[in-house]
């Protein structure tokens, strides 16, 4: 029986995963059904599944013969939105949705597990399954607790996968790129401190939002002179908090922003002139400034292999014109990239939206992957799996 039989023999089950996580989405490091069913099912299908953190459920399977090990990481959380996509398996928690994709993401590597433990004895070496809590709690996410708790150890993982789903490719794509896939998301916090005196009288004050709005703007320069222009910086102040009343000359103003980069050199960059311009910029005009510059998620690099292995198994699935390599990176985060900054390895978009159908992001309402696209991530992973345990021999 070929593969692609295979996996289209498992889809009902899949289908049905898919549904039930849906129906039932929890927030971040709240997973505790969606962790009780993937172990369930690990279970059913013959595995020994283990708890790494509270809600983190790990499986191995033993190939027929030894060789390496390749982990593969599906995401598990919903986020709080009110679901709007009328489908018949919407959600039954209100104010909780799975926009994010990350029941599809579950419901797949389920279909993974199921079908290589099926063919175990055909592979060399060992897979790791890895159902991740709190991918959306940036900035401590659920990836990097469960290296921490120890999940890349025991047997130590050689290599790891993972995909999202992604409403700008068609279903049937997917799409992967070399090196920076996502980026680092920091969080910048700015205290401007001044002095209060009537609006009338500035001269006897230091105005903390003329202050703030120089420091804005100065630091605008940091992306626009500092940083190399083939090389990507993002800056945005979100918001900005200052001032009690009209007439009085505000002393203090508060800023909250985003720092989004995919080279860590020039995260590095970005962190030291924030922290030795905004003081410069405030001290000249007679405020103080302070900060604080609070890493969230590392940006998400593919190693070569990695990149190698997914677009040859994406080749093998859904033929070269399926497998787009993206002219650039997200700008968005993933806490997959804590496992590619301990182990090399691939993350790729999987495509989502029907050709004809409105593209609705991530994170919104009535955010619906098309099934369709569970059977290409299935088989994309398998394929990408068996390569690599024959190719590490
Ligand atoms: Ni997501």
């Amino acid at each position: 029986m070929d593969l692609k039989s295979k996996v289209s023999g498992i889809m009902p089950q899949v289908h049905e995963l898919r549904w039930q996580i849906h129906r039932y989405p929890e927030l971040s490091l709240q997973e505790k059904q969606t962790a009780a069913l993937v172990e369930r099912e690990l279970m059913e299908i013959g595995l020994t599944p283990c708890r790494v953190t509270d809600t983190g459920v790990v499986a191995v399977l033993s190939g027929g013969r030894p060789g390496k090990t390749i982990a593969l990481r599906a995401d598990m959380d919903a986020l709080p939105l009110q679901e709007k996509t009328g489908s018949k398996y919407c959600s039954q928690v209100d104010g909780v949705m799975h926009a994010c994709g990350h029941d599809v993401h579950t419901a797949i590597l389920l279909g993974v597990a199921r079908l290589l433990t099926s063919i175990r004895e055909n592979l060399a070496g060992n897979v790791k399954f890895i159902f991740q809590p709190a991918e959306e709690n940036n900035p401590t996410g659920g990836a990097k607790p469960m290296i921490d708790a120890g999940v890349l150890d025991n047997p130590q993982v050689d290599a790891i996968l993972a995909l999202h789903v992604w409403p700008d490719l068609p279903v049937g794509s997917i799409g992967v790129r070399q090196g920076a896939m996502m980026a680092a998301s920091d969080r910048v916090f700015l205290t401007v401190e001044g002095q209060n005196s009537h609006g009338s009288a500035p001269h006897q004050g230091v105005d903390a939002i003329v202050a703030a709005a120089h420091v804005i703007t100065a630091l605008q320069t940091v992306v626009s002179r500092n940083v190399n222009p083939l090389e990507a910086a993002v800056l945005s102040f979100g918001t900005i908090k200052g001032g009690n009343r009209y007439n009085i000359i505000a002393n203090q103003v508060e800023l909250e922003g985003t720092c989004r980069t995919l080279n860590p050199a020039i995260r590095q960059l970005m962190e030291n002139r924030l922290a030795a311009l905004a003081p410069q910029v405030a001290a000249g005009l007679g405020a103080k400034c302070e900060g604080r510059y609070v890493h969230g998620y590392p940006a998400l690099i593919n190693s070569d292999q990695g990149y190698e292995l997914l677009r040859q198994a994406g080749e093998e699935t859904v033929g070269k014109e399926g497998v787009i390599i993206p002219p650039y990176s997200g700008m968005g985060a993933e806490d997959f990239a804590f496992f590619l900054e301990k182990v090399p390895g691939g993350f790729f978009w999987l495509g989502c939206t029907k050709p004809g159908d409105p593209v609705i992001p991530l994170h919104n309402p009535e955010f619906l992957p098309a099934e369709e696209c569970l059977a290409v991530g299935i088989e994309v992973l398998v394929r990408a799996v068996m390569n690599y345990l024959t190719l590490s021999q």
